[in-house]
């Protein structure tokens, strides 16, 4: 088995190789993203959307987190597996945000979390890591905030906008966070972020000068165009595939033809 990919691993790749993150919701794609090489893999909230088709992340739970998490680390043997910690499960209480991070690993086999914003969590993000569980921070657009935030738009065009996810992202440093995620901010505020912190800066619409990139699986793959950001890169279409062969087998049954000789046991009567 290869080296198993650690927090600390990711953390040293600052300046020397770009890391790649990709999310994953269960077993089958787990495999199919450690196969594929990757080293860091996000169970995210986008878990919501993209497979559960709801509106927003906002009603996520941490059950429902967790039981894709086991999926997800049934099917990594080598990758760093981060899960995402739902709204609400962190923002209220510090006790209660350390005993929800720590089921992800626990219960869930993750190896980090993630939890958006640093303004009102830091205590929360301090005592994770103090309670020895590595967290990966978020600023920029935090999906979570949507309501505050008026939707899912770019952040931090403006000085002052931009000079506060600076702050927010100097102090998860600061705090101790082993990643940053930089989501929906403008290339040349990611650049400068990216230069100020100690941590990794993981992009998502946060252009090419960030430490590594992250995208959606269901984005990079074709599976999901209810609402396609600029940002996102389709590497392949395989609902065009998944349709076709869907649309076989059907036909297949239809005529049947489906199961053959092949396909069954014994002898096929005559019709
Ligand atoms: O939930 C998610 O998929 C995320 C990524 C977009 C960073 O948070």
């Amino acid at each position: 088995m290869n080296k198993v990919i650690t927090a600390p691993d990711i953390k040293a790749r600052k300046g020397s190789k770009p890391i790649a993150m990709l999310t994953a919701y269960d077993y089958p794609t787990a495999r199919l993203v450690e196969k594929s090489g990757i080293d860091l893999i996000l169970v995210g909230d986008s878990l919501a959307m993209v497979v559960l088709g709801r509106e927003d992340t906002l009603s996520l739970t941490v059950d429902e987190m967790l039981h894709h998490v086991k999926a997800v680390a049934r099917g990594c043997e080598r990758a760093l597996v981060v899960a995402d910690m739902p709204f609400l499960s962190y923002e209220p209480d510090v006790a209660e945000a350390v005993r929800n991070a720590g089921r992800m690993l626990k219960e869930g086999g993750a190896r980090a979390v993630k939890l958006e914003s640093a303004s009102g969590v830091l205590p929360q993000v301090r005592a994770i890591i103090a309670a020895g569980i590595p967290v990966m921070g978020h600023v920029g657009l935090t999906p979570q905030r949507v309501a505050e935030l008026g939707g899912f738009k770019v952040q931090g065009r403006e000085g002052p906008a931009a000079d506060r996810i600076v702050e927010e992202a100097r102090a998860l440093d600061q705090a101790g966070c082993f990643a940053i995620v930089l989501e929906a901010i403008p290339a040349d505020l990611a650049a400068r972020i990216t230069a100020e912190v100690g941590a990794p800066t993981i992009g998502i619409g946060a252009g090419p000068r960030c430490d590594g990139q992250v995208l959606v699986y269901h984005d990079v793959v074709g599976l999901f165009d209810r609402f396609v950001p600029k940002f996102v890169k389709k590497y392949a279409d395989v609902s065009v595939d998944l349709v076709a062969a869907l649309t076989a087998y059907r036909e297949e049954v239809e005529a049947g033809t489906f199961p053959d000789a092949d396909h069954s046991f014994g002898t096929i009567p005559a019709a």
